[in-house]
């Protein structure tokens, strides 16, 4: 038995706390059993301080993802461990997992917040686009033995914790950014290990972040939630005698400006490490007269406080730089290699007080010189001041990251050498639970690309991209791509928590113009920036209301995401203005449509000029989420699935008369259009199907297989060729590398996704729109044609308690590796195509089935176990 989780929070260090009282148990059953079914299960807990198990009598039942509590509910903050055994159809019970620890949040509808927000003594508003950082510290005495210590801390801003000298938690960027106006989250953090009888003290730093920090694009905006960094935490510390103490923070810390002297999200963090105060976070400290002083309580409703229940941001990996040659105007730059999200770190650098370096950040060169012309305003630029210390000086920045692959570094004496740098990939820390390779290195790179755009996007929500004066949480984006995110890492914890900023958003919005729209961007800056779309609605963005969580079903097989957003999903079906009469967006109502976003043959200036009809691409998508409705209201809130089903079918009939002929043909004759209605359903008779498959690989094999779709047709458009006969048109457009195309990029150099197909253009030069970013993982759904239709794998029933493997070989690949961690264990499709046959080995979970269609149409239904079938094949 293996992966028990709690709702969706995995056991372990900095994977977040429990918000439920009741939390559903799951588990994976992990064995060699040829077709194994779960029969029986039997779990047991044991509370927080007791000896002995709790446990429930055996229950009959196959069922292992999201078993209810059975037990007491538990209380806030309250921590146990659980442990489950399970027993098959022909086999006996096994033994007992290996007990996992379950630490509930701090509660607030059940106990009160002890501590208060505590900001600087009179803190001023800084309205720069940088800020300094706020020190906190508070001495205290324990008297006893310690036998446990725990924190419960947020801010805010960011904070980073110490006690005694040392780091608190690995995380990074906490409490990350939510909604603030409704939600904050609280960190929780065992320090047991750093208290001790005698004296200790804590200390916070907090950075301007989010909350008060200059965000958004055009000018951006500072102070958005509030103009005064502030920490609220409290430590409580159960001794050997079973007392216990409380450490909150209020009016007895005192608080001081550290060495951070300027810091923003998008600009970077200045340092002057001759500001440091020495054993700040120390009992016996030293003082700094007239350097410390008291704190202001500040107001905050702590009916707010949340639990985080996802992985926080942490240090991923390290990547070691290489020196490029002098650029023309003799700057020195470093090359990663790579496209990465974080920051740079140095150690043992010996340097003369005073002395100042700095490092400025961009993904990609442009004239042999840094390209810092598409991170717009911001200045991703770190700077560092030595103290002179003779042992050598090390240094990480706290409360920023950047997105880059090059970094300027100005170091005139040149004290900083090759080995004492690196670069540290940071990512909300979720679990990598797919894969994919074949023998086409450029499709390798393709998805390895993916990959690394979806972790650099990751940290703590959705963003768009990582670099630009931008990192906000688009809808439309995460709506196309939830799915590729989904089948990649263990996002849905994260991405579940955003959805809750979603509907938050959306009741923000109760009063607005479209009552209880979603906006564009969550949490809502677009409001804060006075930016038109601000009361403006889309297809696509919105529609995310019902597509991210339909797709983290599928993937989860969790019925509570679809429950929690239920509310957002038919709010946002309501407020969609429609055509009197008919099922499609009424464009007198809405007069703008992002559409398919970012079509290369729409003018690089004006992306809303898209070739497919906006309001075509709106219906289809109109329709996708009714059909959507109909499967989720299902489980939900069955009385209203005819509804849905109803109006699925007259949005369909609707669709087909304002935009499609009786043969199939529609208005918009383009990839898009076909691809979608195809991948839709849309189409009433499998002649007009035909129809347009066959259409859609006429426009392709006229385009010579380069890419004329955007956000909107890109995750469908090679599918939509291999479902209707056209597979080779598929693996055509697939391995182009004309621009545009998918493998156009990585004949550029590429690491990451870009957000146009030609962010750079073939000499070299960076596309002139103003809007050109190199790590945007939108146009990375296209990972699902490598999942689903080369490989073959797609989810059949959610979670996928039972899946299809249809690989569909071709495009000259001899070898395919596909492979995916479902909520039953791992799933893993390889296939080779040796001696004129088409081999296939399939690996099946317990307690799971798989469909396996082989090329020559033979069909097998299997169950767990590894599997082997082959069949005639020949290029
Ligand atoms: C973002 C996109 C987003 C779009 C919508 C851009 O600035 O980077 O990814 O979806 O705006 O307008």
């Amino acid at each position: 038995m293996q992966n028990i989780r709690l709702d969706l929070v995995s056991p372990g260090h900095l994977q977040g706390t429990l918000t439920s009282t009741t939390p559903s148990i799951s588990w994976q059953v992990i064995g060699e059993e040829k077709n194994w079914f779960q029969d029986e299960y039997q779990i047991r807990v044991r509370f927080q301080d007791h000896d002995c198990w709790d446990e429930i009598s055996p229950l009959q039942s196959e069922e292992s993802q999201f078993v209810k509590w059975p037990f007491r509910p538990l209380r806030s903050r309250e921590s146990f461990e659980i442990s489950v055994r399970v027993k098959g159809t022909n086999t006996g019970f096994s033994e007992w997992s290996t007990p996992i620890e379950g630490q509930v949040g701090f509660l607030v509808n059940l106990e009160n917040w002890p501590a208060k927000f505590i900001a600087a003594a009179s803190q001023e508003r800084v309205d720069e686009p940088t800020a300094s950082e706020t020190l906190f510290r508070k001495v205290f005495h324990a008297s006893k033995e310690v036998k446990r210590a725990r924190m419960w801390s947020t801010a805010l801003g960011i904070i980073n914790l110490e006690i005694n000298g040392q780091t608190v938690g690995k995380d990074y960027l906490s409490p990350g950014w939510t909604t603030y106006e409704m939600r904050l989250l609280h960190q929780f953090y065992d320090v047991t290990h750093l208290v001790h009888k005698g004296g200790n003290a804590i200390g916070a730093r907090v950075g301007p972040g989010w909350f008060s920090g200059k965000f958004g694009f055009d000018g951006g905006v500072t102070n958005i939630y509030g103009d005064k960094r502030a920490a609220s935490l409290f430590l409580e510390v159960d001794f050997v005698d079973n007392s216990k103490i409380q450490v909150c923070t209020d009016e007895t810390w005192e608080s001081a400006f550290g060495p951070i002297v300027a810091v923003g999200l998008y600009d970077g963090e200045t340092y002057d490490a001759n500001k440091e105060l020495y054993g700040w976070s120390e009992p016996e400290g030293l003082t700094f007269p007239g350097v410390w002083s008291g704190v202001d309580i500040i107001n905050f409703d702590t009916a707010k406080i949340e639990p985080q229940a996802f992985p926080h941001v942490t240090k991923q990996r390290l990547v070691r730089p290489s020196l490029l040659p002098l650029t023309p105007s003799g700057c020195k730059i470093l090359d990663f290699g790579e496209n990465i999200v974080g920051f740079l770190s140095f150690k043992n650098v010996v340097a003369p007080k005073h002395y100042t370096v700095s490092f400025r950040f961009a993904e990609v060169m442009e004239n042999g010189e840094l390209g810092i012309r598409p991170l717009r305003e911001a200045k991703a630029t770190d700077t560092y001041s030595f103290k002179g210390a003779a042992a050598g000086e090390l240094y990480e920045p706290h409360f920023t990251f950047h997105g880059f692959r090059y970094c300027q570094i100005n170091d005139p004496q040149n004290v900083i050498s090759l080995e004492n740098l690196e670069a540290v990939v940071l990512s909300t820390n979720m679990a990598a639970i797919g894969n994919f390779r074949c023998d086409n290195g450029l499709l390798n790179q393709l998805h390895a690309n993916i990959v690394r755009s979806t972790v650099g996007n990751f940290i703590t929500l959705p963003t768009d991209c990582p670099q630009r004066d931008e990192r906000m949480g688009w809808t439309g984006d995460i709506a196309i791509f939830g799915k590729t995110a989904s089948f990649l890492f263990d996002c849905s914890p994260m991405l579940s928590n955003w959805l809750k900023d979603f509907w938050c958003e959306q009741k923000l919005n109760a009063n607005s113009k479209f009552p209880y729209a979603p906006p564009v961007t969550v949490p809502n800056m677009i409001k804060y920036m006075g930016h038109f779309w601000n009361d403006q609605i889309s297809a696509i963005w919105q529609d995310c209301a019902i597509y991210l969580p339909k797709s983290l079903f599928d993937s989860t097989g969790a019925a509570f995401i679809l429950e929690q957003q239920y509310e957002s999903m038919e709010k946002w079906i309501e407020c969609i203005p429609l055509v009197p009469g008919e099922l499609r967006w009424d464009k007198e109502k809405v007069p703008i449509q992002l559409g398919d976003w970012l079509d290369p043959l729409a003018p690089p200036d004006d992306p809303l000029k898209s070739v497919t009809d906006a309001y075509l691409v709106a219906d289809l998508f109109l329709f996708l989420i009714l059909y959507m409705m109909i499967d989720i209201s299902s489980i939900v809130s069955p009385h209203t699935t005819e509804k849905y089903k109803e109006w699925a079918r007259i949005c369909k009939k609707s669709f087909l008369k304002n935009y499609s002929n009786y043969s199939g043909h529609l208005t918009s004759d383009t990839q898009t259009a076909y691809a979608l209605a195809l991948s839709f359903g849309l189409y009433e008779s499998a002649e007009q199907a035909k129809y347009a498959g066959d259409r859609l690989s006429q426009i392709v094999r006229a385009n010579d297989f380069r890419i004329s779709t955007g956000f909107a047709g890109t995750p469908f458009v090679t599918s939509a060729l291999a479902n209707t006969g056209h597979l080779d048109d598929a693996y055509n457009m697939l391995l182009q590398k004309e621009c545009p195309s998918w493998l156009y990029p990585i004949t550029m150099g590429a690491t990451t996704i870009w957000e146009r197909w030609n962010s750079m253009l073939p000499d070299g030069t960076i596309n002139p729109g103003e809007m050109t970013s190199f790590n945007h993982y939108a146009l990375g759904s296209v990972a699902n044609t490598l999942h689903e239709v080369i490989g073959g794998l797609t989810m059949v029933e959610p979670g996928y308690k039972t899946f299809q493997v249809r690989s569909q070989p071709g495009g000259g690949l001899s070898f395919c590796l596909v492979y995916h961690e479902c909520p039953y264990g791992k799933i893993e499709v390889i296939w080779k195509i040796a001696d004129s046959k088409f081999q296939l080995q399939v690996s099946v979970p317990l307690n799971t089935s798989a469909k396996v269609v082989m090329p020559d149409g033979l069909r097998h239904l299997v169950q767990s176990g590894t599997h082997e079938f082959q069949c005639p094949w020949s290029y």
